[in-house]
């Protein structure tokens, strides 16, 4: 969408831990009503950009806009304009499914029959509703990444960072996600995904960009990608881009776990 201000910009943006350089000047520009998809090894950053881009976490130089706002100068606008399911679970185990969204509606100052209505209308939304008045710790794993997306979703934000939400799904779950993604994005919500499962990011993503070392490596739609790597698969490509002997030691130092929780409620509150 040319002439439009772009929903996510991040510029030379900068950040360390210590000594251990994550993010070394990455450069990514998001227009409104698209997906992107941030690929990138364990390790690479892709949650670290998140936790930036949602005000978590505080860059050491660039810069990051969202919604148009500076995430270092107008935090509490960028997190009005925000969504986020983060890579760790943000549910709380021992209430229902309506009862963490009921929260989420409180922490949004949503009124009290507002809130219920906006509950209801996302327990329906998600195919949730019959297990709403259950504890989620009964839950199966597919049923709390949806609560998840719908906890994101309750304050109707403008941009979405949803950081490996089909992570666990079965392929029928995981396409369920994709369709609400989708219906997100045909109502002009903006979409930051990170994924490891690239055909997910083929599928869904109109660009993909990829984290390397610290710095964006690729970037562009998927068939461009391919094409410019003379690549079958988003595999081909990742695995062409990312190989360890010509990235950056920075991506190969860990595994799948968990970091820095960017949970919603955090951002909500
Ligand atoms: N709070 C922190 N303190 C110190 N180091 C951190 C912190 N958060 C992240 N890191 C380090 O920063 C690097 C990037 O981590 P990050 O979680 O952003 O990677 P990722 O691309 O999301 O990886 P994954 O695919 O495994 O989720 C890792 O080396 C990690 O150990
Ligand atoms: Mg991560």
């Amino acid at each position: 969408m040319p002439g439009t201000a772009p929903a996510i910009a991040l510029r030379g943006l900068r950040k360390s831990f210590g000594d251990h350089t994550v993010l070394d000047g990455v450069d990514l520009v998001v227009q409104p009503g698209t997906i992107t998809a941030l690929l990138g090894p364990n390790g690479a950053g892709k949650t670290t950009t998140v936790g930036v881009l949602s005000t978590l976490l505080r860059p050491d130089g660039g810069s990051a806009h969202v919604a148009g706002h500076d995430v270092v100068t107008e935090p509490q606008a960028v997190r009005a304009a925000i969504g986020v399911t983060g890579q760790a679970s943000a549910v709380d185990d021992l209430l229902t499914g309506a009862e963490n969204l009921r929260l989420m509606t409180a922490l949004h100052h949503l009124g009290r029959r507002e809130g219920r209505e906006r509950v209801e209308q996302l327990l329906d939304q998600l195919g949730l509703t019959d297990a709403a008045h259950k504890p989620v710790s009964t839950w199966s794993g597919g049923m709390r990444r949806k609560l998840d997306l719908a906890m994101t979703l309750v304050g109707h934000p403008a941009v979405v960072f949803l950081d490996e939400p089909t992570t666990g799904l079965d392929p029928r779950s995981r396409r369920t996600l994709w369709d609400e993604v989708r219906a997100l994005v045909a109502g002009g919500t903006t979409i930051l995904l990170t994924t490891q499962y690239l055909e997910e990011a083929d599928r869904l993503a109109d660009r993909v960009a990829v984290l390397d070392g610290g710095r964006i490596v690729a970037e562009g739609t998927p068939a461009e990608l391919k094409s410019a790597h003379d690549a079958g698969s988003l595999d081909d490509v990742f695995l062409r881009l990312t190989e360890p002997s010509t990235g950056s030691g920075a991506s190969t130092d860990r595994g799948t776990g968990t970091t820095t929780p960017t949970t919603s409620k955090e951002v909500a509150s």
